[in-house]
């Protein structure tokens, strides 16, 4: 059986690339593995929340992990902040975690590029804070989407250094994972990139669906093909991606049939579009709504995930701190 681990920065609300990469990705596995979902609030500490931002942003979050599925019974699922051995593994990574690659790192270069006036050791560090979110619980399989896979390979080089610094075979090597297919991108609807919180490009679980309907209707096109079978553009690649996620295979292969037939009329295919993801998106944004307004739930979830998950992670710090030589006298 694999233990399967995943997590979602609390930096807002979870957007369709959240879903279609990581979350959802996990739900359809949780009843087969032994598996972790976590919140990681400690790593949205790099862009300096306010105390009442943390907390809602946590609250919501984990709202709406529920709402999408997520079965706090079978699985455990947990705020990242709730679990100390966490930083403490994170503190022990660091010793064998060096300068060099983790400047070289692309989200830490991307960072450096975007926030100037905030490069902080938090940002520099990230990757052995998710090597620990992973390690701690001797993860193998890490449903993430594609954007999260150097990261997923500095993990691997930190438990591979760990395991031969040591001369131990302690920990395994985890794989970011898809269900059944390659690594996700959903891209966002201004025709390049992905979709992200901070790109102001994304379509949330919880947007009302006239807000879903003005997002889509935005989206970046261009005036369309000229030959038949004509290689699709980003913006219109894009635009197809998303449909391929939400739709159902004969409303895509309808589009792609009056694009190759130079035919398609985008008014059209982003109406439908809007229409699918609303279809999708409407009995998980109800369910948010109902589970936020429960706050008794949202706390007994919170404090089973905490001790279930500390109950893990123990085991492997102590583990892990007899390997390095912490010994009792
Ligand atoms: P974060 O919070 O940026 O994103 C959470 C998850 O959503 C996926 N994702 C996407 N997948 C496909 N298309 C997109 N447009 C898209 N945008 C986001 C991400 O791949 C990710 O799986 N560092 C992580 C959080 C984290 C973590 C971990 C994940 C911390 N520790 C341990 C797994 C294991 C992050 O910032 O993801």
């Amino acid at each position: 059986m694999d233990i399967v681990l995943s997590g979602i920065r609390s930096t807002g609300k979870l957007h369709l690339g959240n879903y279609f990469g990581a979350l959802g990705n996990f739900v359809r596995m949780q009843h087969e593995n032994k598996c972790f979902f976590f919140i990681a609030d400690y790593h949205s500490l790099t862009t300096h929340p306010t105390p009442e931002d943390l907390h809602g942003s946590v609250k919501q979050v984990l709202a709406e992990y529920l709402a999408c599925g997520l079965d706090p019974e079978v699985a455990t699922l947990y705020i990242q902040s709730d679990v100390p051995q966490i930083p403490e593994l994170y503190l022990l990574l660091n010793m064998n975690a060096y300068k060099g690659e983790l400047e070289r790192c692309t989200s830490f270069k991307e960072k450096v590029r975007k926030q100037p006036n905030n490069i902080n050791a938090g940002l520099l560090t990230y990757p052995t804070l998710m090597a620990a979110d992973i390690l701690i619980h001797k993860a193998t399989k890490v449903p993430v989407g594609k954007d999260q896979e150097q990261h997923l390979e500095m993990t691997r080089t930190f438990a591979n250094r760990f395991n031969r610094m040591y001369k131990v075979d302690y920990f395994p090597e985890p794989v970011a994972f898809n269900f059944g297919e390659d690594l996700i991108k959903i891209p966002g609807l201004d025709g390049s990139g992905k979709m992200g919180k901070s790109e102001g490009n994304a379509i949330y679980l919880s947007d009302a669906p006239e807000t879903i309907r003005k997002k889509v209707m935005k989206a970046v096109t261009d005036s369309g093909p000229t030959q038949p079978n004509q290689p699709k553009p980003e913006a219109i690649q894009n635009l197809f991606t998303i449909m391929k996620a939400v739709s159902s295979p004969d409303t895509v292969q309808y589009f792609e049939d009056k694009y190759n037939a130079c035919e398609i009329r985008y008014g059209d295919m982003k109406k439908q579009l809007a229409e699918d993801i609303i279809t999708f998106t409407t009995p998980i944004r109800q369910r948010i709504e109902a589970i936020l307004a429960d706050n008794d739930k949202l706390q007994r979830v919170a404090r089973m995930g905490a001790e279930k998950a500390r109950e893990s992670a123990s085991k492997t710090i102590s583990d892990v701190r007899h390997i390095i030589g912490f010994r009792e006298f």
